[in-house]
């Protein structure tokens, strides 16, 4: 099939029209970004993930796929057209629909047979709806006809890849048996379920997982805090719960909180447009509010082990949301930055395997390092902020020798706290029984 993909070079727009065009469809990915389309012109990827490049070569060598600025072209010459543009969270908390006004009315101007306008930006409930009506209201041939479908993304960052070569199920909302077929037909390569439903359950089912996922991730820090502050062990309490098939072990690890482009964004709008139906959305709330927990009892842990906060080195490990990307957005360890400011921590030193610029103004208040002893160098309270593998191996007699006092706060319990503590860190785990703490005196330098 003929497919373009509006908003083509973001991250869902590109892993989407790649992989249509790995699995035989011809794709045409549009973007008003330049520079991106002529990078991708030439095989080069704007974003990094894992076996993207490899599907791409793939794609260009069938001439399965091509990238151009021109939405025009793009919708003229395709029966199906995918709107993946960005919604990203206004400073209401909803959801900024600009991109998808500006797409809309776009393809409208250029609609010359049958279309199905199928919208996978992650949008209120509603949209395929108002979609119908701006398309209707500027169509330039009033005799073309198209349909709406709601087409949701299930992608992660880090395996986007899988997650679309491999999708647990597809879900298409329609309102025209003329519609669903083609996109049946669009996702016959695939081998899972297709699950087809009315266009506002499609777009709810992208809110309520997405909040169903922020949920059990606020779950389970908030139970591995009360593990931590009664004596459990968090992950003992998870080994027990795991084998229960209706809870399951995966999507369950305790950690900083919440960050990335998505989670966040997905359950402020939920409870934006819920309000405004008048549900109650006092869960939702609760997620949000737990998820900010997090960092001020990170925060806490650094002032248990320290006192003099204005002469006290800190370092922290890991800057992107999460490991295997160098995604700063929404990231918890930039919130974890601000919050150590505010409460007077200014020797603050930072260690990302990928990320080097903080790109965002508190990047003047860190001191980005080249290794993990190179951050740990002479510091007080050494935090572990992402899961990565190299920060799980760490050496730890290299690192405990180059610190000035033992304490290693583990937001993710990747360390083995019992090797942590023998090496001779007061080692600090998420929702681990800890040592008694006793304060670090810092020698009062001779100048004071
Ligand atoms: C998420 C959803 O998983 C995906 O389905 C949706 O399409 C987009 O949003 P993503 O934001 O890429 O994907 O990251 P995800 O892997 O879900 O992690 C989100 C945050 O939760 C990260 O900060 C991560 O570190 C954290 N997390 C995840 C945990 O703290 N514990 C876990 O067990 C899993």
């Amino acid at each position: 099939m003929k497919v373009a993909v509006i908003g083509g070079t973001g991250y869902v727009g590109l892993v989407t029209g790649i992989g249509l065009a790995s699995v035989g469809h011809n794709v045409i990915c549009a973007d008003i970004d330049e520079g991106k389309i002529c990078d991708l012109n030439k095989g080069i990827l704007p974003i990094y993930e894992k076996g993207l490049i490899k599907l791409l070569k793939k794609a260009r060598k069938k001439n399965a796929i091509t990238f151009t600025t021109s939405v025009a072209s793009a919708v003229k010459s395709s029966n199906i057209i995918i709107v993946a543009v960005g919604t990203p969270e206004n400073r209401y908390g909803d959801a900024d629909m600009s991109q998808i006004f500006k797409a809309l009315k776009a393809i409208a101007a250029n609609i010359n047979s049958y279309k199905v306008i199928a919208v996978k930006s992650t949008v209120p409930v509603g949209t395929c709806e108002m979609a119908e009506s701006v398309i209707s209201d500027n169509l330039t041939d009033m005799n073309k006809h198209f349909d709406v479908v709601s087409n949701p993304e299930f992608l992660r960052e880090g395996s986007a890849v899988k997650d679309f070569l491999y999708p647990d199920r597809i879900v298409v909302g329609a309102s025209s048996t003329r519609a669903l077929e083609m996109m049946q037909k669009l996702y016959s390569y695939f081998d899972c379920p297709f699950v087809s439903m009315d266009q506002k359950s499609s777009e709810m089912v992208k809110y309520a997982c997405n909040s169903y996922l922020a949920a059990r991730l606020s779950f389970i820090n908030e139970i591995s805090e009360i593990s931590g502050s009664v004596g459990a062990d968090i992950k003992m309490v998870i080994e027990g719960m795991k084998y229960d098939e209706r809870i399951g072990g995966h999507y369950l690890n305790p950690g900083p909180g919440f960050g990335g482009p998505c989670l966040s964004k997905d359950v402020k709008s939920l409870i934006s447009f819920s309000r405004r139906s008048n549900a109650d959305t006092s869960v939702l709330s609760a997620v949000l509010a737990r998820n900010k927990i997090q960092i001020d009892n990170i925060v806490s842990n650094v002032d248990e082990c320290i006192t003099d906060r204005k002469n006290a080195k800190v370092a922290i490990l890991g800057l992107s949301f999460k490991a295997n990307t160098d995604d700063m957005r929404n990231s918890p360890s930039i919130w974890l930055v601000k919050a150590l400011i505010d409460n007077g921590y200014d020797n603050i030193r930072v260690y990302d395997p990928i990320v080097k610029n903080i790109k965002h103004r508190i990047n003047d208040f860190v001191i980005h390092c080249n290794s993990i002893e190179d951050a740990a160098r002479d510091c007080d309270c050494l935090i572990i902020m992402t899961e990565w593998t190299h920060f799980k191996n760490m050496e730890l007699d290299a690192v405990y020798n180059v610190m000035s006092s033992p304490y290693i706060i583990d937001t993710r319990n990747i360390l083995d706290s019992n090797k942590a503590n023998e090496t001779g860190f007061v080692y600090i785990g998420n929702g681990i029984r800890k040592k008694a703490i006793e304060k670090t005196i810092l020698p009062t330098s001779v100048n004071a």
